[in-house]
């Protein structure tokens, strides 16, 4: 019998040896946790769909991102969620000084400085009253240009309350090079945009809706994508470059690996891949099951999106994944 000359096996013979090859590299400042932190309530908030995280008040919001910090995570992502009295058809609350996500960036910026990377969601849909991600016209069709008008404005006033990076996750066409255009003309020249650059129609977001209480009825794909649609992801995310994003983004991440494959091929600048919250709660709850071991299978997910391409992994597991990488 002949036997094989090269044996594979003998690179994973001992732990040493497979850290020695180990050919991806998962470490906690890849990752970036996604915040929530909601006005008008007093103590944290559980979100029922997705065990462990929570909509967080100003205060506890503050303590939870200095120990994100002190966990080595990359960077923080926030979204707000407005009292429902304070939605309205044109999302105000999100552009208003005052209002909760402004407020947290402020609360953040004066605690972290520029100790960690500070996100801010640039979208309309945490502050709409029918829950679109962006302004609807009379016969209740998102507006591409007034919305897009509306993003230049939140990324000014998040930029000005302190966020390092803007994230517009609304797939208006044209929205990088208007938001880059208006940091610009607002003395932000440094504040970077994250581009959502190809995000899918998905069913993993269901829980992000019980995070932010979204009014949404009916569905996004007037805006955003087919999930079939591997084509048209790359122009997506082609455009954004041309329009200068500084990082793009693919969004969900597991069931897309292909598109983040694709995407860092192309890509002079950092791709990002969004693990969303029905990746997360689908994988708690098997692991609550006691059906899958929830640290090997959350490590395992976020290692496939790493060997995938993504050079930065937003994930509801920053926190824990930094702990279990330690
Ligand atoms: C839109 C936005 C969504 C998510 C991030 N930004 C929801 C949507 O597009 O419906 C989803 C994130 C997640 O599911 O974890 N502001």
């Amino acid at each position: 019998m002949a036997f094989p000359r090269h044996r594979p096996r003998r690179l994973r013979s001992t732990p040493a040896m497979r850290r020695l090859v180990a050919q991806t590299s998962l470490e906690p400042r890849h990752l970036v946790l996604p915040m929530f932190v909601a006005d008008g309530i007093t103590e944290p908030r559980p979100i029922s769909s997705m065990p462990g995280v929570v909509q967080h008040t100003r205060e506890s919001l503050r303590r939870a991102a200095a120990d994100a910090v002190a966990a080595g995570v990359g960077g923080l992502m926030l979204f707000g969620v407005p009292r429902d009295e304070d939605k309205d058809p044109d999302g105000t609350a999100g552009t208003d000084r005052d209002g909760v996500l402004n407020v947290a960036l402020r609360d953040l910026a004066a605690d972290l400085g520029d100790d960690t990377v500070l996100m801010a969601d640039t979208c309309l849909d945490e502050f709409t009253d029918h829950g679109h991600c962006g302004v609807v016209d009379e016969r209740g069709r998102v507006d591409n240009d007034a919305t897009t008008r509306r993003y230049v404005e939140l990324a000014v006033a998040q930029a000005d309350s302190g966020a390092h990076v803007v994230g517009p996750s609304g797939m208006m066409d044209g929205q990088v090079a208007a938001i880059r255009d208006g940091l610009d003309a607002a003395g932000h020249s440094d504040t970077a945009v994250l581009a959502y650059a190809a995000k899918f129609a998905s069913g993993f977001y269901g829980p992000f809706r019980e995070a932010v209480a979204s009014s949404l009825e009916g569905d996004r794909r007037t805006y955003q994508q087919e999930p079939g649609n591997a084509r048209e992801a790359i122009h997506e995310v082609q455009l954004d470059l041309d329009e200068g994003a500084d990082i793009v983004m693919v969004k969900p991440a597991m069931a897309y690996l292909d598109v983040v494959r694709a995407a860092a091929d192309i890509s002079p600048v950092p791709v990002a891949a969004y693990q969303v919250s029905g990746e997360y709660s689908m994988i708690s709850a098997a692991a609550a099951n006691g059906w899958i071991d929830l640290r090997t299978v959350a490590l395992e997910t976020l290692t496939g999106i790493r060997r995938a391409g993504a050079d930065i992994v937003l994930t509801y597991w920053a926190v824990d994944a930094a702990g279990w990488l330690s």
